[in-house]
């Protein structure tokens, strides 16, 4: 028992140089010292010991149970401070270290002129409307006056949703016209400015995705002077006040008669360059007197009622605002590009 009680000393305090952390120790503690460890069951048969021999075994095995509990508090302070350090080690802060520096974000070349352009058509009396970009093919063609084989319901431009052709991302915003019309009466004044979808493969001028401006004014007494006044009041505000337009013929199905905007190049100010491809002016929006039978379909009196809209192409008149050549920049989220704009 004697040299049991020696080997266990020696194998315990062996063990403990090698145990890693307090868990380990505390394996360790119950394996010799628990109440089913190996020093407590050597205790356990000293009754069969002869009484000159019970006290020294006796002896013997409290001083090893003792060198067994020291050394294991001396273990475990060593394996604490062990761990204190690595701690602290991690945990290290640097006072003196440069804080890291929070960018604050801008608002993005496209919401700005958004912004603007909002500003001033409510300063002028106007509400903004929405509609939504999965549209009803009825919304967004038929009831636009789009006669059944027009170009634009071709599948070559148009994303349908649906193959008998009743949804399709909107091609434009003008449906918001026929929408709010058949909810509301005249006097009606709203933009509404959202996303549009074409199937136009990606260059420096086309998006299969891009934003227009939709505006609509029905009243009695509406003319095109109206059109005009409105539209320069707005690009004087955006462009400059000397800044010149340009009402050009076309033809839209739901506006009679129909024209498209220009204004003056702000690149050359009119003398022609590679920004206007020596023209000296720039498209920036399709217009015209809201369509007799635009007004009737949603049933408003075109001969007591007349009106005028418009469909800015507000990524255009971003580009045109800040002189930025290539389309692409708007939506590729270049910081570089993007850092530029207050
Ligand atoms: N929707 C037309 C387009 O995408 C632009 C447009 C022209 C809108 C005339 C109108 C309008 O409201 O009256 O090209």
């Amino acid at each position: 028992m004697k040299d049991t009680l020696e080997a266990l000393r020696q194998s315990a305090l062996g063990e403990l140089t090698e145990t890693r952390d307090t868990r380990e120790l505390e394996g360790l503690r119950v394996d010799y010292l628990g109440k089913k460890g190996k020093i407590t069951t050597i205790l356990k048969q000293m009754g069969s010991l002869g009484a000159e021999e019970r006290p020294v075994i006796g002896a013997l095995a409290n001083s090893v149970r003792a060198d067994i509990e020291n050394a294991l508090e001396a273990r475990r302070s060593e394996l604490e401070a062990a761990a204190l350090t690595q701690r602290l080690l991690h945990e290290k802060l640097d006072v003196t270290a440069p804080g890291k520096k929070i960018e604050p974000g801008r608002r993005h070349p496209m919401s700005i002129v958004l912004d603007e352009a909002r500003d001033i058509f409510i300063s002028m009396g106007f509400t903004i409307a929405e509609g939504p970009e999965v549209e009803l093919s009825l919304y967004d063609f038929d009831k636009l006056n789009i006669p059944p084989n027009h170009i634009v319901r071709e599948w070559s431009d148009t994303f349908y949703i649906t193959q008998d052709e009743a949804v399709h991302l909107r091609c434009q915003t003008s449906p918001v016209q026929v929408r709010y019309m058949e909810t509301h009466r005249p006097p009606i004044r709203i933009i509404s400015p959202g996303r549009v979808y074409r199937r136009d493969e990606v260059d420096a001028s086309h998006s299969p995705m891009f934003h227009q401006i939709e505006g609509l004014v029905v009243d009695r007494g509406i003319t095109l002077g109206d059109l005009k006044g409105t539209l320069n009041a707005l690009v004087g505000r955006i462009y400059g006040a000397d800044t010149k337009t340009r009402f050009r013929p076309h033809h839209f199905p739901f506006t009679e008669p129909s024209c498209e905007v220009d204004v003056q190049c702000v690149s050359c100010g009119g003398a022609g360059c590679r920004v206007c491809k020596g023209e000296g002016w720039l498209e920036l929006l399709g217009a015209g007197m809201v369509h007799p039978k635009v007004l009737a379909g949603v049933g408003i009196d075109p001969d007591v009622y007349s009106g005028f809209a418009f469909g800015i192409g507000a990524d255009r008149m971003t580009m045109l605002r800040y002189d930025i050549d290539d389309l692409r920049l708007l939506f590729e989220n270049d910081l570089r590009f993007l850092r530029q704009f207050a």
